[in-house]
């Protein structure tokens, strides 16, 4: 089995390579990104020899219909997991065309050239093809103090980011709808964990507070967000790619709601703990303007996912947090490539000069 995976050198691409390969030994995964700032192919050096015969990098921007196409006629794809967004709300703020271009156009250019692969006039679709749509809990907007999303809940987006996610998520239902192509949904909550690009709230605030430098707090620091660790977000896609119902969707969620102020006063006294380090401390909160249209609270319900499909969180937030610090210490010389721009060379090195 042949799965294009989109977005594999982002955070939760490369994640979910790691796993996927480690779990299923005999299929291929032919991964493809476009390497924009957040892409960083470093992220799947640790690879080993078995699991880089398994797995195909394509650089390639699914806006590019040409190359998407090029791509199908190279490999036999069977399913589509895909990832590659533009994922960080703050820039879709400062610039949302970007956004609308790979979120939704990249979206639909990759759901063309899967219809034109697997779907014959005569046969119909021939089974045993899927493409699953990774999205968020941003769609469906903001939360009060109270209740949680499920599946039916309306879409509802604020940011030109979550916007831009809900329209892709009725592109696919949409070719799910009018043609029967085979698709799934799922919309998940915050991931934390290994190889997330230091904008994100927690990598920003460990690399901050490694360097005594300040850590910017949103409004008011109660805004409320669910927390899920990355590899528990891997197993649900798995699942759901190969056990979700034509055509469902499916929350994925932590069960684990904090406010920021707390995942950053946590965060800090686990970090001073871990280092010794008594600059790292609440000193370093500077409460700064808020995010403008900021989702005051998310909560997601998993049920659906439980039921259907046993998928329930295997990692706390204790656990999940000590095994993100740690990683973070360990992974000093990524993070000083990430932020000096030298991630950029690894591709150079590596891929391009390959036959
Ligand atoms: P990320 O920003 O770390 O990674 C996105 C990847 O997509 C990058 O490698 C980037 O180079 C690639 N990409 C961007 N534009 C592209 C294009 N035009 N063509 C090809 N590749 C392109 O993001 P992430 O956090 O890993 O998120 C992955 C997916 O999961 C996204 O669809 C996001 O909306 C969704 N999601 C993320 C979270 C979260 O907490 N991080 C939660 C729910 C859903
Ligand atoms: O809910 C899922 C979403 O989670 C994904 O769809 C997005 O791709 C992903 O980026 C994430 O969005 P958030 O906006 O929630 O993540 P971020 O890490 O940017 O912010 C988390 C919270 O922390 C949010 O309420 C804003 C706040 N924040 C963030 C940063 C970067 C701060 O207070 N200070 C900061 O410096």
């Amino acid at each position: 089995m042949k799965i294009l995976v989109t977005g594999v050198a982002g955070f939760i691409g490369s994640n979910f390579v790691y796993y996927y390969l480690s779990h299923h030994p005999e299929r291929t995964i032919i991964g493809l990104d476009n390497l924009s700032y957040a892409g960083n192919l470093e992220n799947l050096s640790l690879l080993s020899r078995e699991e880089k015969a398994q797995f195909h990098f394509e650089k390639a921007d699914i806006t590019d219909p040409v190359r998407i196409k090029e791509i199908f006629s190279k490999y036999q794809i069977d399913g589509i997991i895909n990832m590659a967004a533009e994922t960080h709300v703050d820039r879709s703020i400062h610039d949302p065309q970007v956004f609308l271009k790979t979120n939704i156009l990249g979206t639909h250019v990759l759901l063309e050239a899967a219809k034109n692969a697997w779907h014959s006039k005569n046969d119909g679709w021939k089974g045993g093809n899927k493409f699953l749509q990774v999205s968020t809990d941003e769609v469906y907007g903001a939360l009060g103090p109270t209740g949680y999303f499920i599946e039916s809940t309306p879409l509802d987006p604020h940011s030109p980011y979550s916007a831009s996610k809900a329209s892709a998520d009725l592109v696919v239902k949409a070719y799910h709808d009018t043609y029967g192509m085979p698709v799934n949904i799922t919309r998940c909550s915050n991931n934390y964990g290994p190889w997330q690009f230091p904008e994100k709230l927690i990598p920003l605030l460990i690399y901050n507070a490694l360097q005594h430098k300040s850590i910017p707090v949103y409004g008011d620091g109660k805004q409320i967000r669910d927390w899920l660790y990355v590899e528990d977000h891997c197993r649900a896609i798995d699942l759901v790619y190969d056990g979700g119902r034509n055509g469902e969707i499916y929350n994925i969620g932590g069960n684990n709601e904090r406010e920021n102020i707390v995942i950053i006063k946590n965060i800090l006294t686990l970090l001073r703990e871990i280092t010794g380090d008594p600059c790292i401390n609440d000193s370093l909160i500077t409460y700064v303007t808020d995010r403008p249209g900021h989702d005051r609270r998310y909560a997601i319900d998993s049920a659906k996912i439980k039921k259907d499909l046993q998928w329930v969180p295997q990692v706390s937030f204790e656990q999940g947090t000590v095994l993100t610090v740690n990683w973070y210490l360990d992974h000093q010389q990524w993070i000083s490539n990430v932020t000096s721009g030298d991630y950029r060379k690894f591709y150079e090195k590596n891929y391009e000069n390959r036959c």
